[in-house]
């Protein structure tokens, strides 16, 4: 929603009765959250767009969270099921982070950071996407029951799309404006504009802006063209 549209939403509810008390019980939602989320050491840098309580699990370490990003907990409007609340977790390393910028929706994903996760702007973190910079514990029987004895940072580059049920492992950059498929269990970095799906997963597409542009192309209507319901 752009700023002027934003504008004409919020005359329209400032006029009406039922918007303004809408409106007023939006921003006290809103401040409740907010205090939620300062009480769990999380520091915000703007608007924090929250649906459903999120887990919170900052053992130490930071989470710091960019202007108007939205945490999804539960499937109320949405078009896919959440099994679970959005979760970030810091680990008990005193440097342990989580990054995410500015305009970025985490729709009931989980995200465990030891080390460091990174999460650029602009990205879409679909429905159930797990996250984790450790594997949680050893390969090798004598370290079984070492928690996280191995950790490598990821990375999501601005403007990434994770499909729903995905699993991102230690390790991985996935780059600018790439895309994850569905049900993806990525081992390994992806480049910047490609798809790439499966599991492991492997690119599957690149997306070069010659096949953006025919396909803009393409699905422009016909001149003259009326859509039944506008
Ligand atoms: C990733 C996605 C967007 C790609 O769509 P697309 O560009 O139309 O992809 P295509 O259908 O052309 O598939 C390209 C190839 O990748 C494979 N592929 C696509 N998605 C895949 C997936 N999730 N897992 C495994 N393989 C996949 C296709 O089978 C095809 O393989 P082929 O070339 O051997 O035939 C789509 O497949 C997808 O996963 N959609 C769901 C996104 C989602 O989670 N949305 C939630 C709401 S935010």
């Amino acid at each position: 929603m752009n700023g002027k549209q934003r504008m004409i939403r919020l005359t329209k509810e400032l006029l009406n009765p039922i918007g303004f008390a809408g409106l007023v019980w939006k921003n006290l939602v809103c401040l409740r959250w907010r205090r939620y989320l300062r009480s769990r050491g999380v520091v915000t840098r703007g608007d924090v767009i929250i649906k459903g309580k999120p887990v919170i699990l900052r053992m130490t370490g930071n989470i710091y969270i960019g202007n108007n990003v939205t945490l999804r907990s539960d499937d109320r409007g949405y078009h896919a099921s959440v099994y679970a609340p959005t979760r970030l977790m810091t680990d008990t390393r005193e440097d342990a982070l989580i990054e995410i910028g500015d305009d970025t929706r985490i729709n009931g994903a989980s995200i465990h950071a030891t080390e460091k996760i990174i999460i650029g702007r602009g990205c879409l973190i679909a429905a159930n996407v797990t996250i984790v910079d450790s594997d949680g514990h050893g390969i090798y029987p004598s370290e079984r029951s070492l928690s996280n004895p191995v950790s490598k940072p990821v990375v999501i580059e601005d403007n990434v799309w994770i499909g729903m049920n995905s699993i991102i492992l230690k390790g991985v950059r996935i780059g600018r404006n790439s895309v994850i498929g569905a049900g993806s269990v990525v081992t390994k970095s992806i480049p910047p504009d490609c798809v790439a799906a499966g599991n492991p997963a492997m690119v599957v597409k690149v997306l070069d802006s010659e096949s953006e542009k025919a396909i803009q192309q393409a699905t422009r209507p016909a001149k003259g063209f009326r859509p039944i319901i506008s």
